[in-house]
């Protein structure tokens, strides 16, 4: 009998139950398959594709006509796993932009869920989409999408005022409505409380093992990251014969709470 389908209820559930979530990212319908049959819970199709697949230097070049094929692939290779697409660049920047989006990413790509990047300026945003039916996911902290104005990839919420207004946001996200947030590069004593404070999924990345779940980028975790892997990765494929493998010690080891470790939390 085919398992049962993973909602963003099934994810508010395991969070109550103190359960992890695992989640990567993909982009295309082999892997989907792959990963679904390895258990991983959340397929996020990232725009980080616009670095690992396109080699761009960061995510914004990626359009929503990327999104949208990338998604649709992923839906074809999927089961089970819940699936994510990000709004790319500046498509959620308006409600009205980010209904549109919403429209093509959820009818033509088959996602269940959109993720957004922003806090206080996008909870217009977030309002609109959920009103309208469509599961948001925020994402705080480290925004890969402003690269360009904060300088570079740097941890996020270091300081007392920066980690308030990641507390804020991360509340004002889950008012707006959210179902689910992405942390990204905070210090884990901070993604702890805020795990803690809020009723939604909270996933990180780069935030330490007291998040309700863990995403990372999947060429990550198979050791294929041609420059030098982020701090807080861990190549599975290191002892493991086979993707399947390493990616099966993925979910295992978010389902334990052994990943991250203190190796992979540097603040
Ligand atoms: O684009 C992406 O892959 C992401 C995750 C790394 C959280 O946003």
């Amino acid at each position: 009998m085919p398992a049962k389908p993973i909602t963003v209820a099934t994810l508010a559930a395991m969070k109550a139950r103190g359960e992890r979530i695992s989640c990567l990212t993909c982009y295309d319908a082999s892997f989907a398959w792959l990963l679904d049959d390895a258990g991983v819970d959340v397929l996020l199709v990232g725009d980080s594709l616009g670095m690992v697949l396109q080699g761009h230097a960061s995510t914004v070049p990626v359009t929503l006509e990327h999104m949208a094929y990338h998604t649709a692939c992923v839906a074809r290779g999927r089961r089970r796993a819940l699936l994510i697409a990000d709004f790319p660049f500046l498509a959620g920047a308006t409600p009205e932009r980010a209904l549109v989006g919403a429209a093509r990413l959820m009818q033509e790509g088959g996602a269940e869920v959109v993720k957004i990047e922003g806090g206080a300026s996008v909870l217009e945003t977030v309002r609109c989409l959920t009103a309208q039916g469509v599961p948001v996911c925020g994402h705080l902290g480290l925004m890969p999408q402003s690269v360009n104005l904060i300088g570079g990839y740097r941890f996020q919420g270091r300081d007392a005022d920066s980690a308030q207004t990641i507390r804020r946001d991360a509340l004002a996200v889950q008012e707006a409505g959210a179902s689910l947030l992405v942390l990204e590069c905070v210090p884990a004593a901070l993604a702890q409380e805020i795990s803690q404070a809020l009723t939604i999924p909270v996933i990180g990345i780069g935030a330490g093992a007291d998040c309700d779940g863990q995403v990372l980028v999947i060429y990550d975790i198979l050791g294929l990251n041609p420059k030098r892997p982020p701090r807080f990765s861990r190549d599975f494929m290191k002892g493991s014969s086979s993707i399947m493998e390493a990616v099966t010690g993925y979910v295992t080891a978010v389902r334990e709470g052994s990943f991250p470790g203190p190796a992979e939390t540097p603040y």
